[in-house]
């Protein structure tokens, strides 16, 4: 069974609140959102491989440590997972990013991909999936799904806000994703948005409405 790891640092906690709040504009609200992604950032990295080198300082031979060989790819499911993605660079600059899109066919109700541009190598990297929000799980189970069939095999899953129906349903089609949220909410309301939430997210992100 997959993880889900709450990142509940004060610094998370106090952007998400104003993340929440209807009164927050589009311009404060994708700033916020960038650098919470980046605070998450820390803590979905927090145990990458490091390997051992050594550095010569001006006075004597450090033993150090780098992270060791993994590569990472960010995945956003379009269009709300781009609002992370700058902020995940900001600490991660040389991970490649892929994008994935998806639709929901209205007869069969599920998600089809439209669009899926991924690294060449996309499956030798640690692959981040980005949606802020989890909602049924469909999208993120849908792009997780997508990635498999390409061969990835290392995947972790970043979300802002989670519904315990989402996860309930990630953790069940794929027990190898790790879950990482800012928080986790109390439910879906009829239609599929979480409660209490913060509304649409790509909507809040882009200024459509
Ligand atoms: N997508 C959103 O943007 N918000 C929700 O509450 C659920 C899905």
């Amino acid at each position: 069974m997959g993880k889900v790891f709450i990142c509940d640092h004060p610094l998370i906690q106090h952007k998400l609140t104003y993340i929440r709040d209807e009164a927050t504009k589009t311009k404060d609200f994708r700033e916020l959102v960038d650098e919470v992604a980046t605070l998450m950032a820390y803590e979905i990295t927090r145990d990458i491989p490091l390997e051992n080198i050594k550095v010569k300082t001006p006075v004597a031979t450090a033993d150090c440590r780098i992270i060791s060989g993994r590569m990472l790819g960010l995945i956003p499911i379009l269009r709300a997972g781009l609002g992370m993605v700058d902020g995940i660079l900001k600490l991660i600059p040389a991970a490649k990013v892929g994008h994935i899109g998806l639709y929901r066919d209205p007869d069969t109700l599920q998600p089809v991909e439209y669009y899926v541009k991924l690294p060449t190598d996309v499956q030798e990297r640690l692959l981040i999936v980005i949606d802020p929000m989890l909602a049924t799980g469909g999208s993120a189970n849908a792009a997780i799904s997508v990635l498999k069939k390409r061969g990835c095999t290392q995947i972790k899953l970043m979300c802002l806000i989670a519904a315990p129906e989402g996860i309930q349903a990630v953790q069940t089609a794929h027990p190898d994703v790790d879950i990482y949220v800012a928080a986790i909410d109390d439910h879906l309301n009829d239609h599929g948005y979480i409660i209490p939430g913060l509304g649409d997210a790509g909507d809040r992100l882009f200024g459509t409405k």
